[in-house]
């Protein structure tokens, strides 16, 4: 069996380089952040991963043991001719512009180590063009070989979720582009490995397009659903219900709304297609239903601000319950749950958090439940982590003040069990 290396051990790599190591490949994990590899190599990663029901580190633990995952800064000399290396380092957004340097340096690196009959495949998003056009030649250049001729060059994203990394990498249909026809018959055969889901072939610029707009959809999408349902909520109407109804019908799928949109996938896709766009005017709906996502923290300090500034409260406690940036998860990447905690501490808030997996490094976060929600005049759910689900209102009651302002984005508590004790309450 081919050597695998896998470059940029994250989210994404590190699962897909598990998923590679358990079917026995000697996979070559690459990462620059060395702290972080440490992390992988004591079993401390905390990624919220598990395969058949064993949990990441013990993964990692035994493909170690058995010889089958070997951690490396720097990406290794295999002597083995058809060396296959997969580049997941992120294209990352800064300031709304594209920072490319990380992918093209572990690029580089990658095109120092090339030899005659390697196959690379990048697995990252990227903006349209960026394989043929900003790969290929760094290949090139690095290695002196032809790409096509000597080396083979594929794009085949990674669209699994967090959470779900082993099901889906296996599972989720596959979109390749290649290169040239042997390019994508070299790239199959290695993803085939792990995975047997249904292929679906295109020509690269069309496969990398394809990635950003499964994103962007989603971005728009859950726009649509936010707009509609924080009006709504002014109305007396709930979005959620009116949007599950809407559900029922065939040919629609509107999301769910909620805190805004956390990730660096699909708060990124905008700024991905964007890189090409020629005018600023381009992609008006894409860059609206942005700043529409942007704007939900705001939103929701606006609500915090106008209840104060009716009910005349001179001492205020808000509670953040969950900072990881979606349901169920330890990351905070981008979460719209820590933006609304900045804010509010920017404006003075006395704000309390608690998540029980996911840290923020902002500070003011408690070590319980019990800490955070104690004597709040405000009670934000941002995200659903499994110790809320048995929270209920009778344990929130004893808790908080009793003229408090519940917001509840995810649907936690029953809204009527709420106002039947005395609360105030928004939710979606
Ligand atoms: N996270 C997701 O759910 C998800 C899902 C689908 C696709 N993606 C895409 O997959 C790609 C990877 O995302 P991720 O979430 O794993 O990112 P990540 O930030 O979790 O991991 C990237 C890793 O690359 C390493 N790295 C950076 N520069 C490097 C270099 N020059 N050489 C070697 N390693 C380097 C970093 O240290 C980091 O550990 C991105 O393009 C992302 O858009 C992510």
């Amino acid at each position: 069996m081919n050597n695998i290396v896998v470059v940029g051990l994250g989210a994404v790599g590190l699962p897909l380089a598990l998923c590679y190591a358990l079917e026995g490949c000697t996979v070559y994990g690459v990462d620059s952040n060395a702290e972080h590899l440490k992390k992988i190599a004591t079993y401390t990663i905390d990624y919220q991963e598990e395969d058949k029901g064993q949990k990441l580190p013990d993964i990692i633990r035994e493909v170690t043991e058995k010889g089958n995952l070997v951690l490396s800064t720097d990406i290794p000399e295999i002597a083995k001719p058809g060396t296959v290396i997969m580049v997941v380092v992120p294209i990352n957004v800064e300031n709304g512009l594209l920072n490319t340097n990380p992918i093209s340096q572990a690029i580089k690196d990658v095109g120092k180590k090339l030899k005659k009959g390697d196959l690379v495949i990048l697995r990252s998003t990227v903006f349209p063009g960026f394989s043929e056009e900003v790969a290929l030649p760094i290949l090139e250049r690095e290695s002196g070989l032809q790409a096509g001729r000597d080396f083979y060059l594929a794009y085949c994203p990674e669209r699994m979720g967090e959470g779900k990394a082993f099901e889906e990498l296996r599972n989720m249909d596959l979109i390749i582009g290649g290169i040239n026809q042997e390019s994508v018959n070299q790239a199959l055969s290695s993803l085939r490995i792990i995975s047997s889901a249904t292929v679906h072939l295109g020509n690269i610029k069309e496969v990398e397009t394809s990635k950003i707009i499964e994103n962007l959809q989603r971005d728009v999408n859950i726009a649509l659903a936010n707009e509609i349902s924080y009006f709504l909520a002014s109305k007396g109407i709930s979005g959620n219900n009116s949007i599950r109804l809407a559900n029922t019908h065939k040919r629609v799928n509107i999301l769910l709304p909620g805190p805004g949109v956390g990730g660096h996938c699909i708060p990124w896709a905008y700024y991905y297609l964007y890189h090409i766009a020629k005018s600023p005017e381009e992609l008006p709906l894409s860059r609206l239903s942005r700043q529409i996502n942007d704007l939900t923290p705001l939103r929701i300090v606006n609500l915090i601000q106008n209840y104060i500034a009716e009910s005349g409260y001179p001492e205020v406690k808000v509670s953040i319950l969950g900072q990881a940036w979606k349901d169920y998860s330890s990351s905070c990447r981008h979460s719209p749950a820590v933006r609304t905690k900045k804010i509010l501490i920017e404006k003075g808030f006395q704000v309390a958090s608690y998540d029980p997996i996911a840290k923020s490094g902002l500070g003011v976060e408690s070590v319980s439940l019990e800490e955070c929600l104690e004597n709040a005049l405000v009670v934000i759910v941002s995200v659903i982590q499994e110790e809320f689900l048995s929270l209920g209102t009778i344990k929130l009651k004893k808790l908080i003040k009793p003229e408090a302002f519940i917001i509840d984005l995810k649907d936690l508590f029953n809204k009527e069990e709420l106002k039947s004790e005395g609360f105030k309450v928004f939710s979606l």
